[in-house]
């Protein structure tokens, strides 16, 4: 069975950005590849090391927002980063074979930087997309779903992967070099309809919302501003429930569009639908999240088991690439 490895920051709860993005592509999956979950709570630090009690409470949460929308414990291995030594170790052997410059260049790295502010970068924050590069190799993934933002660092594993192989290998590859999976779902934009759905932001509707949350931040959502009356004409296109119906209603999107251009359908209307779309698709994954919160034993040894199996394979992953580099003595 190939492999699959992905996972989320464990900087606080996951949202419809993080489903549509990703998390939808891993249930999908599940079946089809022995799939690794990661709670990246090391990559947490590099922006979060001021606030450790978050990174540690969200360790729960995000594990309880994957097995909420359908990963299924027996399935797949969700494991903690923090527990798997062999990533900090190829993390540094990777890190001699990665420019300063090129990381300095990532795409990903400089929207993050200006997004938290950052004039002057910290080694480790720079650094990550290295030790995200041992996140997907320690266990030889094929596959990588994550979303958009994400494809800098996944072409930049494939680079270090190829080096090492070059160099290392003797014409065999010792690392499985990885493909990156992305959503062909469009981004998700925030309600406020500016920017990307997110946790700074303010703007994100999370999984663990209640219905009755979920149906205050759509009421609020930001529509045509144009539109005064319901006798104005609307422009979907300009939009941001136009946009979700999109996503999350597509068999009644032509026809919400339709109808708002022409004065049709009302925005509170057109509101109502869509939360009401929106909670349909929540509701399973809220039965499931009322289970898990009520045996967070459970949860945890999900995760304790997943982790001891990480180990294993990272291990094996670690004397390889060891034994490569010539790193022991006889
Ligand atoms: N950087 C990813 C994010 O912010 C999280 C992550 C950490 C990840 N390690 C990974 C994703 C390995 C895929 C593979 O969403």
């Amino acid at each position: 069975m190939k492999r699959i490895l992905t996972g989320d920051r464990t900087t606080g709860k996951l949202h419809l950005g993080h489903y549509v993005g990703s998390l939808q592509n891993r249930v999908r999956l599940q079946d089809e590849y022995d799939t690794f979950i990661i709670l990246a709570d090391i990559q947490a630090l590099t922006t979060h090391f001021e606030q450790p009690e978050l990174i540690n409470n969200s360790i729960y949460d995000v594990a309880i927002d994957n097995l909420s929308v359908g990963l299924d414990p027996n399935k797949i291995t969700m494991f903690l980063q923090s527990k798997v030594s062999a990533i900090a170790e190829l993390t540094v052997f990777y890190s001699m074979l990665v420019s300063v410059n090129s990381l300095r260049h990532n795409p990903t790295i400089k929207t993050e930087a200006k997004q938290y502010g950052y004039d002057d970068l910290s080694y480790g924050f720079l650094g990550y997309p290295v030790s995200q590069t041992g996140d997907i190799t320690f266990c030889n993934a094929d596959l990588v779903p994550v979303g958009e933002d994400q494809l800098p660092h996944i072409e930049q594993a494939r680079k270090i992967v190829r080096r090492f192989n070059n160099l290392y290998g003797r014409g065999q590859a010792i690392i499985t070099e990885p493909e990156g999976l992305i959503s062909n779902t469009p981004r998700l934009i925030g309600l406020d309809g500016n920017s990307k759905m997110g946790k700074s932001a303010g703007n994100a509707i999370y999984l663990s919302d209640t219905t009755q949350e979920v149906n205050a931040k759509i009421k609020s959502a930001v529509t045509d501003k144009n539109r005064i009356s319901l006798r104005d004409k609307g422009n979907p296109d300009i939009c941001t429930v136009s946009k979700y119906h999109e996503v999350f209603n597509y068999s009644e999107y032509q026809n919400i569009c339709e109808m708002c251009r022409n004065a049709k359908i009302g925005c509170v209307a057109c509101k109502k639908l869509l939360a009401k779309k929106i909670n349909s698709i929540l509701d399973p994954f809220r039965d499931k999240r009322t289970y898990y919160e009520e045996h967070k034993d459970e949860v945890r040894d999900i995760i304790l088991d997943g982790s001891k199996r990480a180990n294993i394979v990272g291990n094996e992953t670690v004397e390889k690439v060891k034994r490569a580099m010539s790193i022991h003595i006889e």
